[in-house]
């Protein structure tokens, strides 16, 4: 329920509880891939984590800090996706993805973040977006890059995952290059 269309192939659909269940089980199947990734996996554990996660998102997005959806794909949900950090005064919002690794290659990720770039600008007034990924995930910066984002810079050895300091590129696009 509560879904957007995006194409004949993709919805996004506000994350509730009634779909905490598919969304865990993207997180369990593709914990080895992710543990790479996010520090934040070991606390998801069941499904009444994802439960919970869902409730603190609603909450925040009640406070207009974030919006935390499912991708449908031909129907199924196959990944995630979501505003966060959304900075009314600086116009300013980050987003964030998942995709089960099943659905990758198929550009499902590049036209969910294209559709949020479009409600970033056009419905929530935003001048820019950006994307924080790892230096060494090529296939996330890809999606920024393939959408026009520019890179900003680096933050060297940012964060400690799964034992390795990470660099992290932050790329972003702005409102007037998005309708260049
Ligand atoms: C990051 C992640 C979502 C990318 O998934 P993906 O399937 O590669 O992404 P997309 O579906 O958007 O596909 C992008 C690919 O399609 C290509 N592509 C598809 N359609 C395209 C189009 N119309 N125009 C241009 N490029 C297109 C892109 O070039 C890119 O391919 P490449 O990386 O081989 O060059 C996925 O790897 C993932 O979930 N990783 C784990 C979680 C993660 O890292 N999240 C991000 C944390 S910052």
């Amino acid at each position: 329920m509560f879904r957007r269309v995006v194409d004949n192939e993709i919805e996004l659909e506000l994350a509730t509880k009634y779909i905490a269940k598919d969304i865990f089980e993207i997180i369990d199947r593709n914990r080895d891939n992710l543990k790479q990734r996010f520090t934040w996996l070991d606390s998801v554990k069941e499904p009444k984590d994802t439960v919970e996660y869902i409730k603190s998102r609603l909450e925040l997005m009640a406070k207009g800090k974030t919006i935390y959806m499912a991708i449908r794909y031909q129907g199924k949900v196959v990944g995630v996706v979501d505003f966060n950090s959304i900075n009314e005064d600086r116009k300013t919002v980050e987003i964030g993805y998942i995709l089960d690794i099943e659905y990758r290659g198929k550009g499902i990720m590049r036209r969910a973040v294209k559709e949020l770039c479009n409600m970033a600008f056009t419905t929530m007034g935003m001048n820019k977006v950006i994307i924080r990924c790892a230096h060494n995930n090529p296939k996330s910066c890809n999606v920024a890059k393939s959408l026009g984002f520019k890179l900003e810079g680096t933050l060297r050895e940012f964060e400690e995952i799964d034992g390795t300091m990470i660099d992290l590129n932050i790329f972003s696009l702005l409102k007037r290059e998005y309708e260049a």
